[in-house]
């Protein structure tokens, strides 16, 4: 049976197992009950309440805006619905860069306050000091390297990260930083394949990839994006399994049509 199968509830040690059995993690974002709830029962490993909740759940251009505060309320519906894959939340931007006593203090509050199982922080070996900390008060972190939306205005493009060689070699050795550190597992954004499948090769934690090719032990992207229900980011990277923007908009005419025309509510549906 496979690891996935086999476990009640997933949990960072089971994606170890699965890294080392050769079975892929699967991961998608999740931002509220309703959702996780289906997310959960299709199955899926880890649930991820992304700072990108920022951009799909409340318009904002970037990731920046999200405060800590939000985070926490988006981890705690999902919290309330997931019985079994592994619920990771976003440490947002401004919650830890500051220092390593700030970083445990939000760390502590996600943990309390939402029930979530770990936490995920952008960066190497800048935020290094901080990723220790966390651990050493027992919360599991997963790290994410390669395009990190909360250092846009740095990079100043959302375009691959890590072509040169420069770039990837620091990648590579803060990958392997955060695995000597303690982290369970990173994300690879938006970086090219081949490197992607190197530090996978390299580290002996799972790594997630999102546009960052098939080699990676496992794959993320954002639910609103993989179900067509957002339709303005549409990046080669990107697979839409479904149309629901399409079937929200027939349902909703349908309605309204239906208001409009005195169809609805008919005999049946009144008391
Ligand atoms: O916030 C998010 O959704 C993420 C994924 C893109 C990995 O960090």
């Amino acid at each position: 049976m496979s690891v996935h199968k086999e476990a009640k509830r997933i949990t960072t040690k089971t994606l170890q197992r699965m890294k080392n059995a050769g079975e892929k993690i699967t991961m998608l974002t999740a931002y509220d009950y309703s959702m996780a709830k289906i997310v959960d029962q299709s199955g899926i490993d880890v649930i991820l309440v992304g700072d990108s909740a920022s951009n799909v759940m409340a318009g904002h251009e970037t990731t920046l805006p999200i405060t800590l505060d939000q985070m926490i309320y988006h981890a705690s519906s999902v919290v309330r619905a997931v019985n079994k894959a592994l619920i990771v939340v976003d440490l947002p931007f401004g919650s830890y860069q500051g220092n390593s006593k700030m970083a445990l203090s939000s760390a502590i509050r996600i943990m309390k306050e939402s029930g979530g199982h770990t936490v995920k922080m952008e960066g190497g070996s800048e935020i290094i000091e901080s990723v220790e900390r966390i651990l050493s008060a027992g919360i599991p972190v997963m790290g994410h390297l390669g395009l990190t939306p909360q250092s846009i205005y740095k990079f100043g493009t959302y375009t691959v990260r890590a072509k040169k060689e420069e770039e990837a070699n620091r990648l590579i050795e803060d990958a392997l930083l955060l695995e000597k550190t303690g982290c369970y597992a990173i994300v690879l954004e938006k970086i090219p394949a081949d490197l992607a499948a190197e530090v996978s090769a390299k580290l002996k934690i799972p790594t997630i990839g999102i546009g960052a090719g098939n080699k990676t032990d496992g794959q993320v992207l954002v639910v609103h994006d993989m179900l067509g229900i957002t339709q303005e980011f549409k990046p080669r990277f990107l697979r839409a399994y479904a149309d629901i923007n399409k079937i929200m908009n027939e349902a909703i005419s349908q309605y309204v049509q239906d208001v409009r025309s005195s169809d609805f509510p008919n005999e049946k549906e009144q008391y």
